[in-house]
Parts: C-alpha cells; structure tokens; sequence
C-alpha cells in the first residue's frame, strides 16, 4: 500500500477525469494522498475533495507564493477549518527565493504566522522550501518549537538533512529523484532512517522519468517510491509500508480506514 503524501489534484488540470485518476491511484496501489492547499480557494478545494473522496485527506495554507495575497482574517479561517475531520495538516507553507513571487520579508511573516496556527491548532506543517534553506532552518529553529511536519519535495544537503531529523521532521521525496541530474538526492534517500521517510508525487508538477512531459499524477507515486526502495537496496513493498506507515503516524490518519486493493 502506497500513499502520496503530497498532490494537488484540486488543480483544473484534473478537473475532466479525476475519478479517473484516482482509479488509477488504486489500481497501482496507493491507499491515500493528502490534497495541499496553496491558497485559501484550493484550501478550500482539498477540504472539498476529502468529503467527496474516502482516499483524499486535506491540508490547508498558503504557498509562499501567494503569500503576498494572504489576508488577516485567513489565519482565523485556517484554524478553524483544522477542526475538520480530514484537514490533516498547515500547508503547504514555506519559502520560495527561487521565483520570489512575493516578497522575501512577507514570505518569512506569512510562514511564521502559519506556524502558529499549526502550533496552536495542534497540527503538523508541510513546508515548502526551494533555494531558502538556511532562513528554513533558521526560521524552525526559532519559531518552529514543538512542532512536527515534513520538507516536502526535499531538495537540500546531506548536512541540512541531518539537521531537519534532529528537530523531529520527516523528509519527502517526489519526482526529482529518477531524474538523471538527481545529484545527492539518492544518497539522502537512501541515507534517511526509514521510519523519518514519505513519498510523494507534488502532482501534476515534478512528473518522474520515464513520464516527464506529460501530467503528474498520484498513480506516479509508485515511480518514486521504486526508485527509492531502489537506492535504499529494498523491496517495493517494504518501502510502501514504512512509508505508509510514517504518514498515519506523521498526520494521525488511521490505518485501519485505509482500504487495501
Ligand atoms: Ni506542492
């Protein structure tokens, strides 16, 4: 049983055969996926997606992205929508200095402010991060106390690495790690412990070889998660457990409900 621990099929790209895609999902295996939020609108959507499908969990925020756009009554909303039987998470949230499509300074108070509310609501963080570990870090070194999540998408050193498992955070692989510029990340993937491990597609973005040019999607999630029981010198099987397993405990999602094939 697979699980992918990161997809945003609310996105319109999905909107004339999702029931479809999630067929597929099953058919290869994965008992679940967690929807992420971007803005407070595909929050929403998540929320949505989880009613209508048993295999959907939620997770709501705001991508650094958008934080330029986020308002003051949208923390107040966040919390509140947590107390949702299937919103699992705050997320995604984090720092993007890549695109920097909203200012670095708002990007980092949006991310603290999201932080709290995850804090106070009692729910695990999904972060986002490209090219801004060190103010990451830095940021949950500070301001992340008591907190638990995950890096989605990992894309940072072997020594950061080290440093996110000392603060009690799993790490999440996706698409990159079959791509032949993969650089360091199979060794990171092979070097996490494994209960510390997730698996995600970040569908229909980061579609993995030998799929890339087409959409993503979470039936993908299999292409992954081989690729990394590869590197890490074990069965599929086992691998799709464990990290099936460390998403139910990471996001408190009862096993039991996940329906095998
Ligand atoms: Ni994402």
């Amino acid at each position: 049983m697979l699980f992918d621990s990161h997809a945003h099929i609310d996105d319109e790209r999905f909107e004339e055969d999702r029931d479809a895609v999630l067929a597929r999902a099953r058919e290869n295996g994965v008992a679940g996926l967690i929807n992420i939020g971007a803005d407070m609108n595909s929050s929403r959507r998540s929320i949505e997606l989880a009613a209508r499908y048993a295999e959907v969990y939620a997770a709501v925020g705001n991508h650094p992205h958008d934080t330029a756009a986020v308002q003051p009554g949208d923390y107040d909303q966040l919390a509140e929508w947590t107390a949702q039987p299937k919103v699992v998470a705050i997320g995604e949230i984090g720092l993007d200095y890549y695109y920097d499509h909203s200012p670095r300074d708002i990007q980092q108070q949006v991310f603290i402010r999201h932080l709290d509310v995850a804090r106070q609501t009692g729910m695990p963080v999904i972060i986002h991060d490209r090219d801004a570990h060190g103010d990451i870090m830095r940021i949950l070194k500070s301001e992340g106390k008591g907190l638990t999540g995950v890096l989605h998408c990992y894309s940072g050193s072997m020594e950061m690495a080290q440093e996110v498992l000392k603060l009690g955070f799993y790490i999440s692989i996706a698409g990159p790690i079959t791509f032949k510029n993969a650089a360091k990340l199979p060794e990171i993937a092979a070097a996490v412990p494994l209960e510390r491990l997730l698996v995600e597609t970040d569908c229909p973005y980061l579609t993995p070889h030998p799929y890339r040019g087409k959409r993503n999607e979470p039936a993908y999630v299999r292409v992954v998660a081989q690729r990394v029981a590869e590197v890490r010198r074990m069965e599929l099987e086992a691998l799709a457990e464990a990290t099936t397993q460390n998403v139910c405990r990471l996001f408190s999602i009862d096993a039991g409900s996940l329906k095998k094939e």
